[in-house]
């Protein structure tokens, strides 16, 4: 039997309980299928599905429908989109809604040329009027909650998250998480957790604090900051999904990571097939190894290999070397 504790809802999105106070951050590249589905098992409290281009959707293209596929054990799930046009967002939506996600996130926090080069994610913190026409009609067209994620600002000059959070708020968002840094930031220095801090005092929707959080301390102290119930973790994760669990990174055994890596790898080759799923691991890969005595010399064997047998026989062989 579960403690009854335990499944007290940490926050509300709109009408969403999130049971547990670390959720993993979306990451494109990283937080698909079979990575989210692990955290969620080892203590995330939801699934978040990255950056979701509204033409992918619009165009029914490929690529966004292998994003798109899910399995019912990661809910709750929440769908991030990039959009800078309402109607295109509005025809997006319909598709959305199809999909049944939980809640739908609209990205204000990605930095990247591809995407803020062209108006979308962080670029619009610079546009408060047009997220504001974005939100409204998100929330007036979906029937799920819908969020956001946000920068602090574009730049050093133009820290508006204050502003940007109101206006959320306003316009009928249910939660904002927010990564403590500016765009033009990307992910140098330190995460400012006392700007996140600010943004959770000035609005009465739940805040999700997000940035530089690492290890069972990080996350206490991110609170602690913040005040904020909820914890996003990135990067923290790759590699290291028993953060979710409350583990010390010292403290997972070879053993442990060895039987990690052979499952998450069943796992992606399930979703991918063998050749793409041995493929897209190995970012994953490298992180689970790092650290390890001899891992470097370890590291070009497992590149090569391009069969999961080979991926866990230069593991094995390597363990007893
Ligand atoms: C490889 C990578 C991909 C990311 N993709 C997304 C994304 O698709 N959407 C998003 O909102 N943030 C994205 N982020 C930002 C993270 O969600 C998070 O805000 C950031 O990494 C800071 O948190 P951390 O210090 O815990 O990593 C990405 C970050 C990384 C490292």
């Amino acid at each position: 039997m579960p403690d009854p504790g335990s499944l007290k809802p940490s926050l509300l999105i709109g009408k969403v309980p999130l049971i547990g106070d670390l959720m993993l951050a979306p990451m494109a590249g990283y937080s698909d299928q079979p990575f989210r589905l692990i955290c969620r098992r080892l203590g995330s409290a939801a699934s978040i599905i990255p950056c979701i281009l509204d033409d992918g959707l619009l165009y029914g293209s490929r690529p966004t429908a292998d994003l798109l596929r899910t399995v019912p054990e990661e809910r709750p799930l929440a769908i991030q989109i990039l959009s800078k046009d309402e109607e295109r967002l509005a025809k997006a939506a319909e598709t959305l809604i199809a999909l049944q996600p939980d809640w739908v996130d609209l990205n204000l926090g990605c930095p990247a040329k591809h995407i803020a080069g062209r108006g979308r994610g962080a670029a619009l913190l610079n546009k408060p009027s047009l997220i504001e026409r974005l939100v409204h009609r998100l929330v007036a067209d979906l029937p799920c909650p819908v969020t956001a994620k946000i920068r602090l600002g574009w730049d050093e000059d133009s820290r508006n998250y204050i502003e940007i959070a109101l206006l959320l708020q306003d316009a009928g968002v249910a939660a904002i998480a927010v990564h403590g840094r500016t765009a033009s930031q990307s992910f140098g220095g330190q995460a400012d957790w006392d700007a996140i801090a600010e943004v959770r005092q000035a609005v009465r929707i739940p805040v999700l604090a997000n940035g530089d959080v690492r290890t069972p301390e990080d996350i206490e102290a991110i609170k602690q900051a913040t005040g904020c119930k909820v914890v996003l973790i990135g990067r923290g994760a790759i590699g290291n999904p028993w953060i979710f669990d409350r583990r010390q990174p010292t403290t997972i055994s070879w053993g442990e990571r060895v039987t990690m890596i052979g499952y998450h790898l069943l796992e992606m080759t399930k979703h991918y097939g063998e050749h793409n799923g041995v493929r897209l691991f190995r970012k994953h890969l490298v992180h689970y190894i790092q650290g390890f005595h001899g891992a470097s010399a370890l590291r070009p064997q497992l590149v090569a290999a391009d069969t999961l047998e080979g991926v866990m026989t230069a593991i094995n062989n390597w363990q007893i070397t």
